[in-house]
């Protein structure tokens, strides 16, 4: 089966690395991030087809017109992962008003948005589908000064385990990856440095910071027909960060 897969946030380090993956693969796709340059650029290093949709999908009426766009180029979109994402480490006493509403934007409204646009999409075009959001290891184990994206990406995996139960007889699955720290823009204060890398590296049970192609290498998997059985599910590409501990010593 041909998929059409829209990935929003398409021009970061995890979307970016997906695209080429679901590109060799030959899926059709349709990006979208908020820069119009930087998607045409990515679209051009690509073999296949790619439809440019930039939009700013904090906006709530803004992912709905994208697909709708989409769907009228490429016919049903069938699969889709929202890449898009912030980061904030600030104390909670710290946190102010502006901060949170910022992070729950971006983190939270866009992917109930963007999930929202996509599972009403599918309901008309009656074929299996699968969506997969992105929380992250900090909202899997508790990590100082992360309590406002801890909270906003909780609440996407919690997004995407209520949504894979209302629409699992209709044939859409819904999964959400976690991974964790992850050279990008988004993690340049704890990757962008040789130094930071060094320190960082050290508190991974396997001594790794990701790459990009780690947390896609998962969702491109969940996308694909090949994961047909799957969903509902909390998926972390961390390295086992969220759950070994180091042992005791004496
Ligand atoms: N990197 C990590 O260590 C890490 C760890 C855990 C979880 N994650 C999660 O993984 C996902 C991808 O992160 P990444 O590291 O690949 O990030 P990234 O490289 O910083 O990319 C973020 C992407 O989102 C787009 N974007 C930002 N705001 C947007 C908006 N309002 N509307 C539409 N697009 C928007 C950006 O493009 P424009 O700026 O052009 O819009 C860019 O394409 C995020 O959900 C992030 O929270 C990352």
């Amino acid at each position: 089966m041909s998929h059409v897969i829209w990935i929003t946030g398409a021009t970061g380090a995890i979307g970016s690395a997906l695209a080429r993956r679901l590109d060799a693969r030959g899926c059709k796709l349709v990006l979208t991030a908020r820069d119009a340059d930087r998607l045409a650029a990515l679209a051009e290093t690509l073999s296949g087809e790619a439809l440019v949709l930039p939009g700013d999908l904090v906006e709530p009426g803004t992912a709905a017109a994208l697909l709708k766009q989409a769907e009228e180029t490429l016919g049903p979109v069938t699969g889709f992962s929202h890449c898009v994402g912030s980061t904030l480490i600030r104390p909670l006493h710290l946190t102010s008003e502006t901060d949170l509403n910022a992070i729950f934007q971006l983190n939270y409204f866009s992917a109930f948005h963007a999930l929202k646009a996509f599972v009403a999409a599918a309901l008309k075009h009656k074929q299996t589908s699968s969506a997969v959001l992105i929380g992250t290891l900090v909202a899997q184990a508790g990590f100082p000064n992360h309590e406002a994206i801890a909270s906003a990406k909780a609440a996407v995996a919690a997004l995407a385990m209520s949504a894979a139960s209302s629409y699992a007889e209709k044939g859409i699955r819904v999964n959400c990856v976690h991974p964790g720290l992850t050279r990008s823009a988004l993690s340049a204060r704890l990757t962008g440095t040789p130094e930071a890398i060094e320190r960082n590296t050290k508190m991974n049970p396997m001594n790794i910071i990701g790459e990009g192609e780690d947390s896609a290498a998962m969702i491109d998997f969940l996308l694909s027909d090949d994961a047909r059985w799957i969903t509902a599910q909390q998926l972390s590409v961390d390295g086992g960060q969220a759950v070994i501990h180091p042992l005791p010593k004496s």
